[in-house]
């Protein structure tokens, strides 16, 4: 008898920890590669925010996309309140679409824009990132100050701007568009432009290092500027140029990033790195953070609670800053 109410007691305390606890929720998150240095801010800043409010379960996709379905699968076998998801093809989120469908789990997309026609599939679908274009637009205008405050810069003096361009990822919103805006803004402004040569770098320091070593050795001094879709690339070519030369007490080439990492910071401060544009990855993880736990909670994230604006109900944009010697601090 004695055993039987302890049993009870048991049992009663049991089912009150139960309807007293909620069941804590859970964010599936999948980043397209952990080895990638804007997303590794951008996946510390989601740990970092999502402390005290939501678990994170964070994947790396490896770069390969059949992972990543594996991966969301996976999620959604272990029954995640919301995915959050950095996909490795950004053409291929339909499928994580439809499996997110399913399951009823709302999908938080970041970083690598879907399609349009995707992003109109479902209401409880969003996507937070940066406007590709601004940067690049951004990217351009330090080009054109830096034209038209240094006559030296226009080295052949034949008027026109000679620059080498190391693009990210091909198909990437951010490399597309930087490439494009970088240079539309400087014939924008009335400068004419000449493109020595142009290859992708892969978002990679040592690929962009590679390339630019190239460049340097069929170019040389035809070069008058180089664009980097990235910081990593910028600063493998200023390692490539610092090999050839540049810097220092030779010869001057300017180059121009985007993220300001560290590294990056470091090279303005040095005069090696011209400027670059922030990439708020800090802004970016946890926007990704907050609609993805309001989505979690079953809510429909607004501007109040989440602190960022919402655009046609789904995009969350975080604004790029122009980052120069004079506005460092800006960055940091
Ligand atoms: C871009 C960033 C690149 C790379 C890429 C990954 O926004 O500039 O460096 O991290 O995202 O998708
Ligand atoms: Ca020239």
């Amino acid at each position: 008898m004695k055993k039987f109410v302890f049993v009870l007691v048991i049992l009663a305390v049991m089912l009150a920890a139960c309807q007293t606890t909620p069941k804590e929720l859970t964010a599936g998150v999948a980043i397209y590669k952990f080895d990638d240095t804007f997303m590794t801010g951008v996946r510390n800043n989601i740990a970092a925010e999502a402390e005290g409010k939501i678990k994170v379960e964070i994947v790396d996709s490896q770069n390969a996309q059949p992972t990543q379905n594996d991966q969301v699968d996976l999620f959604v076998t272990k029954g995640v309140n919301v995915l959050a998801i950095n996909p490795v093809d950004r053409t291929a989120a339909s499928v994580i679409i439809d499996k997110a469908m399913a399951a009823k789990i709302p999908v938080v997309f970041f970083n690598r824009e879907p399609l349009p026609e995707d992003m109109a599939k479902w209401d409880k679908i969003y996507y937070v990132g940066a406007k590709a274009e601004e940067s690049g637009t951004m990217q351009g205008q330090i080009a054109v100050n830096y034209w038209n405050s240094h006559p030296e810069a226009d080295k052949n003096g034949d008027g026109v701007m000679q620059y080498i361009m190391l693009k990210g990822e091909p198909g990437h919103q951010d490399a597309e568009l930087r490439t494009e805006f970088s240079i539309k803004a400087i014939t924008d402004a009335g400068i004419k432009v000449e493109k020595l040569a142009e290859d992708t770098g892969m978002w990679d320091r040592v690929k962009g290092q590679e390339k630019m070593s190239a460049f340097i050795a069929a170019h040389g001094d035809n070069i008058e500027i180089v664009f980097g879709n990235n910081d990593d690339m910028a600063l493998g070519a200023i390692e490539a140029l610092k090999a050839a030369g540049y810097f220092g007490t030779g010869k001057f080439m300017p180059v121009v990033g985007v993220y300001a990492t560290a590294p990056a910071l470091e090279a303005l401060k040095e005069g090696t790195l011209l400027g670059t544009v922030l990439n708020d990855a800090k802004n970016q993880g946890r926007a990704t953070l907050l609609v993805s736990y309001a989505l979690a909670k079953g809510e429909t994230p607004t501007k109040e609670s989440i602190g960022y604006d919402i655009v046609d109900g789904k995009y969350i944009w975080v604004p790029y800053k122009m980052i120069l010697l004079d506005n460092i601090q800006d960055a940091q």
